[in-house]
């Protein structure tokens, strides 16, 4: 089997051999019986200290009372003999650490695994994942808050897609609700009378602000909205297609904002409050029949002892109003009753604001006292923090008002035109219009995702458009320049690598962390983790191309791994930038 996770193949390698070793040593009586003893493998500062030090031994000398320099002596002897294809030295350092240096053919011979990744690391566990995330609301237009949701949840499908899971797009679009009433009533006075209403319904914002101005102003017009939600609620055809409308008109908006954004969403994924509103008199009505909420006051109410309110008693989840309606959480009971029957989800992924994460946690224990979700279904929050301005305070227009996102978009494009006419690049046409996109699109888009995504993070037009640093335009600049490399040279049929020097022997290690970085991914769900590693991947090419004279290379052999070298670093860019939802150009 071929190690395609060089970490993990170094530490279960290092941990059976210590176990081996430790179980045959003299006072291998005083070791606990059931225990493996895991070895940790640490990236060392520095080259002299080799590739990785091994931590562990000091604690294992305590255990067996013996020196642990000699232990870690005797330990290095038997590992190195074991291990001398993938090491070519094993030291001793210290009072007992081991300094582990990889043997540099070994090395070269993983690196061409890099091109198969896709394959190689598809679970043997494929798990059914619901991710939900973006959820816009029906008749507003998408604003900044829902940008975070809608790529951070776009790239951990992507992420997860790759690894092989099943995953479903669940776009929890809030579709439902009273708000609708008020919307259709407006929307047949402006039908009636466009020249007098003065306000197109495409103007989502515009349209809700005057529905709302006109509901607030007019008990006649209260009245007449009420009787439409029950109309709504009760099914009638007409308000239905008139509600339709609504979604349909806001959704198509929003879809170009997709697709700018070059996210994986389409109609399909739509899966809003409406769905579940069928549900909900039978999720009420399960938790009265299995006494984990009361009537209280009139209303149906959930008491945790988890959470407590702001007097100290237990907090009440209310489920259904005394007047009959419901609300957000009864949606997300039927809602997460729906995905593990309906879907068989085995994970539920939730992309929203750090607020809600007690929501959904109130959410998780009511549904489980309700047998709604198994013990073996999970159900995480990947929660993000807000959007700031660079004055700290939550990101707004000049105005003051709430950023739209397609607004955004456009000020990215111009902000990256402008730069672009700087920097005189002589990409002209079609192509000079989608390289614009892709960096303008690219750089809002990594911005977001190079910052952990649980903290707040600060939008800064001049940083995130700069061609240097940690930024999607430099990752794309690095692609771009290994392409236009590569355009000079045939690959070589032979995928071979030779390490021959420092600068190869650093950007072989650093493409064989990809891996790593990815499983990682996959299980903490931070996409930051892969800019983080782009960014050191692309400086160390950089050091490598500086040094290193691909063109000049005489040996033909030498020249041709070169080549192959670059390639795949290019791949990996790519790779990791397209799990990011990001485009890479090949030229500038
Ligand atoms: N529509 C909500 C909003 O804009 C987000 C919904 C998140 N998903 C959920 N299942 N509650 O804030």
């Amino acid at each position: 089997m071929t190690p395609f996770i060089l970490r993990e193949y170094l530490e279960n390698i290092i941990t059976s051999s210590l176990n081996e070793f430790i179980r045959s040593h003299a006072n291998a009586d005083k070791l606990d019986a059931g225990t493996i003893y895991p070895a940790i493998i640490k990236t060392t500062k520095a080259a002299q200290f080799g590739d990785y030090q091994v931590n562990g031994i000091l604690p294992l000398a305590k255990t067996l009372g013996v020196v642990p320099r000699d232990l870690a002596q005797e330990f290095a002897t038997f590992f190195a003999a074991k291990h001398a294809l993938e090491f070519a030295k094993v030291e001793v350092a210290g009072p007992g650490f081991i300094n582990l240096f990889l043997n540099d053919a070994w090395l070269a011979k993983l690196t061409p695994g890099i091109a198969n990744l896709g394959t190689s690391l598809k679970t043997s566990t494929p798990r059914t994942i619901v991710v939900d995330y973006s959820a816009p609301n029906i008749a507003k237009e998408m604003h900044v808050g829902h940008l975070r949701t809608t790529i951070i949840g776009d790239s951990l499908v992507r992420v997860l897609e790759f690894f092989g899971h099943k995953v479903i797009k669940a776009n929890h679009i809030g579709d439902w609700g009273t708000q609708f009433g008020m919307l259709m009533a407006y929307m047949e006075e402006v039908e009636k009378d466009p020249a007098a209403a003065n306000v197109s319904i495409h103007d989502l914002d515009g349209f809700y602000r005057a529905a709302k101005a006109r509901f607030d102003a007019d008990e006649a017009f209260q009245t007449y909205a009420r009787s439409l939600v029950v109309k709504l609620q009760a099914g009638d055809e007409h308000y239905l297609a008139k509600w339709r409308q609504l979604v349909d008109i806001t959704m198509s908006q929003n879809n170009r904002t997709y697709k700018r954004l070059g996210v994986l969403l389409t109609d399909d994924d739509i899966m809003g409050e409406s769905l579940y509103n069928p549900y909900l008199p039978g999720v009420v009505q399960d938790a009265l029949d299995q006494g984990v909420a009361t009537v209280d006051q009139g209303a149906v109410v959930a008491h945790l002892s988890e959470f407590k309110n702001k007097d100290g008693e237990d907090l009440g989840v209310i489920l259904r109003k005394s007047d009959g309606g419901y609300l957000y959480a009864t949606t997300d009971l039927a809602a997460m009753k729906f995905r593990v029957e309906h879907f068989k989800a085995q994970q539920i992924i939730y992309c929203t604001d750090s607020r809600q994460a007690n929501h959904f946690a109130q959410i998780e224990i009511i549904a489980r006292r309700l047998g709604y979700v198994p013990e073996s279904t999970t159900i995480t929050h990947a929660g993000f923090g807000m959007m700031l301005g660079t004055d700290g305070k939550p990101f707004k227009s000049r105005s003051g008002s709430v950023v739209r996102l397609g607004d955004l978009l456009d000020e990215a494009v111009e902000r990256t035109t402008n730069l672009l006419n700087e920097r005189n690049s002589d990409v002209t046409g079609d192509e000079r219009q989608a390289l614009v996109e892709a960096l303008a699109y690219g750089a809002v888009k990594y911005a977001d995702l190079s910052k952990n995504r649980a903290t707040d993070y600060i939008f800064d037009w001049d940083r995130m458009i700069s061609f240097e640093g940690n930024t999607a335009p430099y990752m794309q600049y690095s692609y771009a320049r290994i392409r236009s490399i590569l355009r000079r040279f045939a690959l070589p049929a032979d995928p071979q690598v030779q390490i021959t020097n420092e600068h190869e022997r650093n950007l072989v290690l650093k493409l064989q962390e990809f891996a790593d970085v990815l499983t990682k991914v996959e299980n903490q769900l931070m996409p930051h983790l892969i800019c983080a590693y782009l960014y050191e991947l692309s400086s160390t090419f950089n050091s490598f191309y500086e040094h290193v004279n691909v063109a000049k290379t005489e040996d033909a052999a030498l020249q041709a791994s070169r080549i192959n070298l670059i390639n795949y670093t290019a791949q990996v860019i790519a790779l990791g930038l397209d799990l990011l939802g990001i485009k890479v150009v090949e030229r500038m």
